[in-house]
């Protein structure tokens, strides 16, 4: 199964801190070190994630997030790789100074709009649909999770 999308399973559930709404719904799996954060409604199957620290992160293992076995370090420059948002850490412990960063939109490569600096995303009613650090957004038109991409895009030809 791909990463995200229909991953609401009782195994996530179980082995994994369950926070926010249903709308929102937040996944955390922790160590002593850091906490990892997974937003399974942000996350487009890029699989940088899986690519970068396999051992971490794999979708064929449930809790599909084993965060101990890598360093916090290693757990932490992996998450960084994750282009849509859907993974976020938090050291514990640690108080660490937001980095301000120039706002970017970016158009992948026949895929999404990057977005990466803090973004606010609301719907035609004015409602906050998202807020956060990062975000990919559809531009083929097919995501059944607009304004986010669902990774729709890998099979229905859109080039762009
Ligand atoms: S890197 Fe992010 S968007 Fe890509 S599969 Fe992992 S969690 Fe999903
Ligand atoms: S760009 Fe990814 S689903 Fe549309």
């Amino acid at each position: 199964m791909a990463v995200g999308g229909t991953r609401t399973g009782e195994d996530d559930v179980n082995e994994a801190t369950e926070s926010s709404t249903r709308e929102r719904l937040t996944k955390e799996y922790a160590t002593d070190e850091i906490v990892v954060e997974w937003e399974p409604r942000l996350c487009f199957h890029s699989q940088n994630c899986i690519r970068s620290l396999p051992q971490v992160f794999d979708e064929s293992r449930r809790p599909w997030v084993k965060v101990d076995a890598a360093s916090a370090d290693e757990v932490e420059a992996a998450v960084a790789l994750c282009p849509s948002g859907a993974l976020r850490t938090r050291r514990i412990g640690v108080s660490v100074a937001r980095r301000q960063q120039t706002p970017e939109v970016r158009a992948s490569p026949n895929g999404p709009l990057l977005v990466s600096g803090g973004v606010r995303i609301l719907d035609a009613e004015g409602k906050v649909l998202y807020e956060g650090e990062k975000a990919a957004l559809c531009r083929c038109g097919d995501s059944a999770n607009k304004p986010f991409c669902d990774g729709t895009h890998k099979t229905n030809g859109f080039r762009g």
